[in-house]
């Protein structure tokens, strides 16, 4: 079953993990955006869900803009933050503001790959034989907190990048659930 821990889901692409989160029943309280024109702001109007848009241009500086990102998921009441294909880097304010209570899907097996939003690519590109993903809480070092969950995923001869994401994502869709369940359960203030 669900966890009942309100959600605030940072996203910038096409929100396939957004949407997976929130048609196995998570309770998506608010989702921030730096792209309001992404795949997954789409969503988030078509289900009705609070969408705060905080592009860069209309900030002064990164740390700007994510002291208002942070006053906005506070103020929907949010008690854990998912990066969920979100492509900037959160500032340390931000951090500390929720330390211990934000995750981030990354398509590799971490420490491998870390780093941008190209994973998939570079593990291509490097020729390896097994790849996958991970859901990790996010500290100030990028792609570098403590890992909750990973799950391998071999590349097959013929592997595009598409092919590839889309058998990674397959297993991103079934880890980001598991890590939030992991993390409710070991962290009691996220029970309610
Ligand atoms: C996901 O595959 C996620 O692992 C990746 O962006 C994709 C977003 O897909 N994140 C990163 O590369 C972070 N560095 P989605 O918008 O369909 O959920």
């Amino acid at each position: 079953m669900a966890a009942p821990t309100r959600l605030g889901v940072l996203v910038s692409g096409k929100g396939s993990n957004l949407r997976n989160l929130v048609e196995r029943g998570y309770r998506v309280v608010a989702v921030a955006t730096n792209r309001p024109s992404c795949g997954a702001a789409a969503f988030a109007r078509e289900r009705g869900l609070p969408l705060g848009e905080f592009s860069q241009r209309r900030f002064g500086s990164v740390e700007e803009r994510d002291a208002a990102m942070q006053v906005w998921l506070q103020g929907h009441g949010v008690e854990l933050v998912v990066n969920a294909g979100y492509d900037r880097i959160l500032t340390p304010g931000f951090v500390a503001a929720f330390r211990d209570r934000i995750i981030n899907v990354h398509p590799s097996l971490l420490p491998a790959f870390a780093g941008g939003m190209d994973a998939v690519e570079r593990a291509l590109a490097r020729g390896v034989a097994i790849t996958g993903c991970t859901v990790h809480v996010v500290t100030e070092e990028v792609d570098a907190g403590p890992i909750l969950v990973q799950a391998a995923v071999p590349v097959l001869p013929g592997d595009t990048v598409e092919t590839l994401r889309a058998r990674i994502q397959a297993e991103e869709h079934r880890i980001l659930p598991e890590a939030i369940e992991l993390l409710a359960q070991a962290s009691p203030s996220l029970r309610q």
